[in-house]
């Protein structure tokens, strides 16, 4: 396995421009892929998934790492059959209901991004709970993205500011980068320094659209039930080894 050094091993973390990233963000692709192959429905692929990602937030707060957002279900993924929406549905709410005291007990603060538009009661009341049971934890954030779409997200974030102007509380002038990224739903998150695509596939399927302009792209040929611990290392280490520019020039270029 490769071996990275925990951010408390090396006394480093992310904002403090060390190599150790502060935020890794996750496309959960090839649940589908993963049951077909074995012969089972898609449900069975999405369960799997779910262990997936309990070993991966296990394994963040392992190494240390401080902000982990996965991509759980996308304001696209309505076109699916009802059936596998309600599926994951279904999924969301056990997670929650089964892991919220372990992780509230652990310092993690959980997030849901992404519109409340369009999800049943029961889910708005479990996230809501959940939300607001580990609001004031700070050890370690997750983030779900769940009825989230990038675009919409920062349609949301504009009408928020556009009716800020409307109603004198700032002026259009005053809109800045800033004040639109805390309009989004990870106001106060960094944004991610990687972001890895499980499965094979190459894109980012409109997720996290502002928050990634600068993040390290990490596509890596495993499919989503089969992640574990060994590849969120290995994503890092690809991080590690690359060089970040931010727009300007590669050291020693000068
Ligand atoms: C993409 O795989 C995955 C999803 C659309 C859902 C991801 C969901 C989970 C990992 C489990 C649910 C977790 C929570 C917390 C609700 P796919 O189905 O598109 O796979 P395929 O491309 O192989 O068909």
């Amino acid at each position: 396995m490769t071996s990275v050094p925990t951010a408390s091993q090396t006394g480093e973390g992310g904002p403090d421009g060390s190599d150790f990233p502060d935020h890794i963000a996750i496309i959960m692709d090839g649940n589908g892929r993963w049951a077909k192959a074995r012969g089972f429905p898609r449900a069975v692929g999405h369960e799997r998934g779910v262990e997936a990602l309990r070993r991966t937030v296990e394994a963040a707060q392992d190494i240390g790492l401080r902000n982990l957002t996965v991509y759980s279900f996308s304001t696209e993924n309505w076109r699916r059959p009802v059936a596998e929406v309600n599926a994951l549905f279904g999924l969301l709410k056990a997670y929650v209901k089964r892991d919220l005291n372990r992780l509230a007990s652990e310092g993690v603060r959980i997030r849901i991004l992404g519109t409340r538009e369009g999800l049943p009661e029961d889910i708005l009341e479990l996230v809501d709970r959940a939300e607001a049971r580990t609001a004031k934890n700070s050890a370690f954030n997750l983030c779900i993205a769940f009825n989230y779409g990038g675009r919409e997200e920062i349609v949301r974030a504009a009408q928020k500011l556009a009716s800020d102007v409307a109603d004198g509380r700032i002026e259009a002038s005053e809109i800045t980068e800033d004040r639109f990224t805390a309009a989004l739903d990870t106001d106060g998150i960094p944004d991610p320094d990687i972001m890895i695509r499980t499965s094979g596939e190459f894109r980012l399927s409109n997720f996290l659209n502002w928050q990634a302009a600068y993040a390290e792209l990490v596509f890596m040929d495993v499919l989503w039930p089969d992640f574990g611990k060994s590849h969120l290392l290995e994503a890092i280490e690809i991080y590690r080894s690359r060089e970040r520019r931010f727009g300007g020039l590669a050291s020693g270029a000068a």
